[in-house]
């Protein structure tokens, strides 16, 4: 007699799969089904033990414990496992001219303060002097007005919302000129680690992977009837650009970030009383149907 109850190491997962029969939702079911085959796979091909999957289990438990309004552990999870940036690269293929997009990262905020053209965005955030200036424009080359939201670390390697102060530092929007201009003084970001104070860092410890990932400046770019860029631009000499914690590094997002001794001009005309730094990089957006066309 044809044994239908006890399923066997095999035929369990079509048994899964076949109660997805009622779902109406095509995706759901695709996305379930697949992701059912994939673990077992994976169960199947490592012969996981009892023990293996409750510590698993409890490791999520503590990810999930980990996250707060100001930390999201499963982002950190996802961005370490090169989750978040496979995703990145399937919702971002561009034509080869176009800024290619990175990690959103876990310290964006919402409703950064506003700045005008040439304003100062570091508000106190401590570091060297850093004066960032760039074009938006189209892979035809047309200049677009944008607004920009951008955020970056102190020389320290901490971001604003790091700090148990709620001081806003190293982050703000602006609008570029007409001709998409946009330039503003800020500090140069430095190399800094992920946060290992959870299971991520427990992670990366037991598999001998450090947590660093080069210095930074994150950019969002947003134009009207142009795709939304989420990027970062890097200081194209980090020692932590072959081995980014997160593997959002790009060769095309490499800035040069120049440094002058003091007593130079800086780019708004000061005569600066310390060293700092210059950086040009140009932002080059899809319009909304080019993005999903292109290779
Ligand atoms: C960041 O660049 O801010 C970041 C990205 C992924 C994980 C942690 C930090
Ligand atoms: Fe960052």
């Amino acid at each position: 007699m044809k044994n239908y109850i006890s399923y066997d190491e095999v035929n369990i997962t079509e048994a899964v799969n076949q109660r997805l029969s009622d779902c109406k939702n095509p995706r759901l079911v695709q996305l379930v089904s697949s992701l059912t085959q994939h673990l077992h796979d994976f169960v199947r091909e490592v012969e996981l033990t009892e023990e293996e999957w409750l510590y698993a289990i409890q490791f999520l438990t503590e990810t999930g414990h980990m996250c707060t309004d100001k930390r999201q552990e499963f982002i950190l999870l996802s961005d370490v496992l090169g989750i978040s940036m496979l995703t990145v690269l399937i919702n971002n293929r561009k034509p080869r001219s176009a800024t290619e997009a990175t990690v959103f990262g876990p310290f964006h905020v919402e409703n950064a303060p506003w700045y005008k053209n040439g304003d100062d965005i570091s508000h106190g955030a401590k570091g060297t002097p850093c004066f960032v200036s760039g074009k938006v424009k189209g892979v035809n080359g047309e200049p677009i007005k944008a607004v920009l939201d951008i955020w970056h670390s102190d020389e320290d390697g901490f971001y604003d919302v790091q700090y148990p102060d709620d001081k806003v530092a190293g982050r703000g929007k602006l609008h570029t000129d007409d001709g998409g201009q946009f330039h503003f003084r800020t500090i140069k970001p430095v190399a800094y680690p992920i946060p290992t104070d959870g299971p991520v860092g427990t992670l990366l410890q037991g598999v001998s992977r450090h947590p660093w990932r080069p210095a930074h400046i994150h950019f969002m770019v947003v134009a009207e009837g142009y795709d939304t860029l989420i990027t970062h631009v890097f200081e194209k000499t980090d020692p932590y650009l072959m081995s980014d914690a997160v593997f959002g590094v790009r060769s095309s997002l490499l800035g040069d970030y120049v440094r002058h001794e003091a007593g130079e001009k800086a780019p708004d005309g000061t005569i600066m009383n310390e060293p700092f730094y210059t950086m040009n990089y140009d932002m080059i957006l899809t319009k909304k149907a080019e993005a999903t066309s292109a290779a």
